[in-house]
């Protein structure tokens, strides 16, 4: 079996042909959760995986299982996922390259007629992206007991629509209980969304584990004023108290280079008019680091800072702490059947911890998980102009077909 390969050219098509639901005028994808766009492309993916031979199934956090039968049935099923939905101006590949990968591979196992011993079960999980709903990776969350059920469904967007509102509105709120059943093995391939890959000249990178995270909201309170005969130093303002903590926030980060990163990527100023002294400001923090140690010394300074600067500023600082994963490693032997996989292929591979969130990192937690990266290019992504190949992408859903069949192959020989 190792000569068969994907077929690369079906799968760059099938990323283009999704590329069209919540499609950008620059080339990128919107395609919030639960949007139309979302809706379009779920049952686009559907119908894909029926015509596949798949017997497809959605979960009470309308996360999509597509089920392949192995020879043995009562054996648990080898999976494969990740997720359809994008940031508002997403790229073409973040997540969707892993699922359509994983259908490429079902695809690939049906034209050679090969059947696995375990069944085999492509996902696409809801809302990894976290960007319409917070927190992120929350229907993995779910089924992996990180979250419960009712806490997902009690979630608002930004406009104060709940999620199970929006998942019964575009008809994906399915039958089967969240996490009621365990996966065998989780394999899960992505862009690697930053610069390491491509600066090596590595096709393949072998995820070890991710880094840890922190998200957070700040609401900023100081007092709205008229812009013209207000006096400076009688001003409330919060749009400039959060300026400075922003700046703060930066030399957080700095502080603890090379490995840390802090971002604030989302801000609201009230009223957001040019002759009012901005009375509240809400922002967002992200903090990540791989040693949870020097994350947690980061979320100290980060406190320190907010409350100090709201002082002097004259103004009030709430600090909410909305969520937190901590760094973590995956299975042993999931990745070293990644690693063995590129390696048996000829692929140029290294090993490499993911700077970003995937659904993998709940998954770990319930099912022995693996992960693979491919290059995108100049690390780019998050944007509309997110870029990678089409003999990247295939050679990562031939490591990720690879792997999963040396997977099912290695759990048959321990039976025996
Ligand atoms: C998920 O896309 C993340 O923010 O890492
Ligand atoms: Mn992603
Ligand atoms: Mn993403």
């Amino acid at each position: 079996m190792k000569e068969l390969q994907v077929n690369g050219q079906r799968l760059w098509q099938t990323i283009m042909e999704t590329a069209r639901f919540g499609g950008t005028e620059k080339g990128g994808v919107c395609r919030l959760t639960l949007s139309d766009a979302d809706r379009q492309v779920r049952d686009w993916f559907v119908s894909e995986c029926e015509a596949a031979g798949c017997a497809v199934s959605i979960d009470e956090m309308g996360s999509i299982f597509a089920w392949r039968p192995g020879k043995m049935d009562k054996l648990l099923p080898v999976a494969i996922g990740s997720h359809l939905d994008t940031q508002p101006s997403g790229g073409k590949f973040d997540g969707i390259a892993g699922v359509l990968s994983g259908l490429e591979v079902l695809r690939t196992l049906n034209e050679a007629g090969y059947t696995t011993d375990a069944p085999l079960e492509l996902i696409d999980w809801t809302n990894e992206e976290g960007s319409r709903f917070t927190p992120p990776m929350l229907a993995s969350g779910v089924f992996a007991g990180v979250f419960e059920r009712d806490f997902a469904y009690a979630v608002v967007d930004r406009d104060g629509k709940r999620f199970v509102e929006e998942l019964e509105r575009i008809g994906y709120r399915g039958q089967r209980k969240c996490g009621d059943y365990k996966l065998g093995a989780y394999f899960e391939l992505h862009i690697e969304q930053g610069p390491v890959l491509e600066a090596e000249n590595k096709t393949i990178g072998v995820v070890t584990g991710m880094q840890g995270q922190k998200w957070y909201e700040v609401t900023v309170t100081g007092q709205d004023a008229h812009a013209g005969s207000t006096p400076m130093r009688l001003r409330r303002d919060a749009l400039v108290a959060c300026a400075r903590m922003v700046e703060s926030i930066q030399k957080i980060a700095l502080n603890h280079a090379p490995l840390a990163v802090a971002t604030v990527g989302l801000v609201v100023v009230r009223p957001n008019s040019r002759n009012v002294i901005p009375g509240s400001v809400f922002f967002t923090v992200d903090l990540r680091h791989p040693d949870d140690d020097v994350l947690l010394q980061m979320d100290r300074e980060l406190r320190e800072k907010v409350n100090a600067i709201a002082k002097e500023s004259d103004v009030e600082a709430k600090l909410v702490n909305n969520w937190n994963v901590a760094a973590m490693e995956f299975d042993r032997e999931c990745i070293n059947q990644v690693r063995n996989a590129a390696e048996a292929l000829g692929y140029r591979h290294r090993d490499i911890i993911s700077g970003a969130g995937h659904d993998a990192v709940y998954i770990a937690r319930v099912a022995p998980t693996g992960m693979i990266f491919i290059p995108c290019e100049q690390g780019i992504s998050h944007n509309e102009l997110e870029k990678t190949t089409s003999e990247y992408i295939a050679a990562g859903a031939n490591v990720l077909l690879h792997t999963v069949l040396a997977y099912d192959e290695a759990r048959n020989e321990a039976r025996r």
